[in-house]
């Protein structure tokens, strides 16, 4: 039996496939490289000493998923598979939508064809939207503000529906809040095509010289230093969240949400000091005007995942800088 993992040559997808193969889970692999590349599949290969099935292609063609049911027996699903950039999404809306919605449309088709009844759904917390207060609790309404964070929107009451009709059918949609780090080895990490839209990736570049300066967008927000505060959480934490899903799937019915967070709110500049402290760079910034859309607070309640996956995140936000710059710097 195999988990099947869409997007698992991405930087949450590989981090987790690590996590499976360390624990004894055989696994496929599902992805396009639209944002990652098969280097990080060679760093999964070389840290767990172990190999597995892959398959190049987009999770929107019915003929590769059916080679993919057919050829291997996949028990469960890890969906991580999907645009994710918040300002594209805006430009793109019709891509994001069929590619985000059709594509797990297409995913739920096969599994509901060959009989696979287990779904891990890589959700975010932008589906707290700009309404609710912080920290986030997973029983909130959600929104969005942009067709990104409509398509996580949708795609929860897309699962909700399948477990409504389908009683035997297991989701657990996973709310991430802000990943960053890497793995310890520095073989698998975030590298994003293009300029970065996340600000860890882009204040990396900036350690590394590759740009002058970080862009902190406002520093008027009602938090303690003006800036945009975040809840930073580990990838490999993540990644563990995503093995405590699985065996919670396992033995329960029904669809589940569940917040992947530290509970632990990090300002901007907070950030930038405990990056310049773990990479002994200097990362110069220049405030500038708040980012359309952006809120100034977002951090988790992380009660429910103790209380129903028994998982709390284990590394801070110097963990994850000094683990960020070992990859991203080599050091
Ligand atoms: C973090 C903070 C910015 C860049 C997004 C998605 C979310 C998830 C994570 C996918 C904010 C500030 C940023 C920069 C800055 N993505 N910032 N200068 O917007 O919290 O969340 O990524 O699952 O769904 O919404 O992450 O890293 O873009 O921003 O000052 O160059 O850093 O204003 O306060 P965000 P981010």
């Amino acid at each position: 039996m195999s988990v099947l993992v869409t997007g698992g040559a991405g930087f949450i997808g590989s981090h987790t496939a690590v996590v499976l193969l360390d624990h004894g889970e055989d696994i496929v692999i599902l992805d396009n490289f639209s944002n990652s590349s098969p280097d990080m599949l060679d760093g999964i290969r070389r840290i767990t000493g172990k190999d597995f099935k892959f398959y190049e292609g987009d999770m929107r063609d019915k003929a590769l998923l059916d080679r993919v049911f057919t050829e291997n027996k996949i028990e469960s699903v890890i969906h991580f598979a999907g645009l994710k950039a918040v300002g594209e999404s805006v430009e793109k809306p019709l891509e994001y939508y069929d590619n985000n919605i059709n594509g797990t449309l297409c995913i739920l088709e096969a599994m509901r064809k060959y009989g696979c009844k287990i779904m891990i759904f890589s959700s975010s917390a932008t589906v707290y939207g700009n309404d609710n207060p912080v920290p986030f609790v997973e029983g909130m309404k959600t929104s969005a503000t942009n067709p990104y964070g409509w398509t996580k929107v949708f795609i929860e009451h897309i699962l909700e529906g399948v477990c409504e009709s389908d009683k035997e059918f297991s989701a657990v949609l996973l709310r991430y809040f802000n990943p960053i780090g890497a793995h310890k080895s520095g073989l698998i990490g975030e590298k994003p095509n293009g300029i970065p839209n996340n600000i860890m990736p882009y204040i990396m570049k900036v350690a590394a010289g590759e740009y002058d300066h970080l862009n902190v967008f406002g520093d008027d927000y009602d938090t303690p230093d003006g800036t945009g505060v975040r809840d930073y959480i580990h990838v490999v934490d993540l990644a563990n969240g995503h093995l405590s899903a699985l065996e919670y799937a396992r033995k329960n019915k029904g669809a589940e949400a569940v917040n992947l967070g530290t509970g632990k709110g990090t300002s901007v500049l907070e950030l930038v000091a405990a990056v310049e402290k773990a990479s002994d760079r200097k990362i110069p910034y220049v405030i500038t005007a708040r980012r359309p859309g952006d809120i100034a607070e977002c951090y988790a309640d992380v009660s429910k995942a103790k209380r129903v996956l028994n998982w709390q995140a284990q590394y801070d936000v110097d963990d994850m800088c000094a683990d960020n710059a070992r990859w991203a710097l080599k050091q």
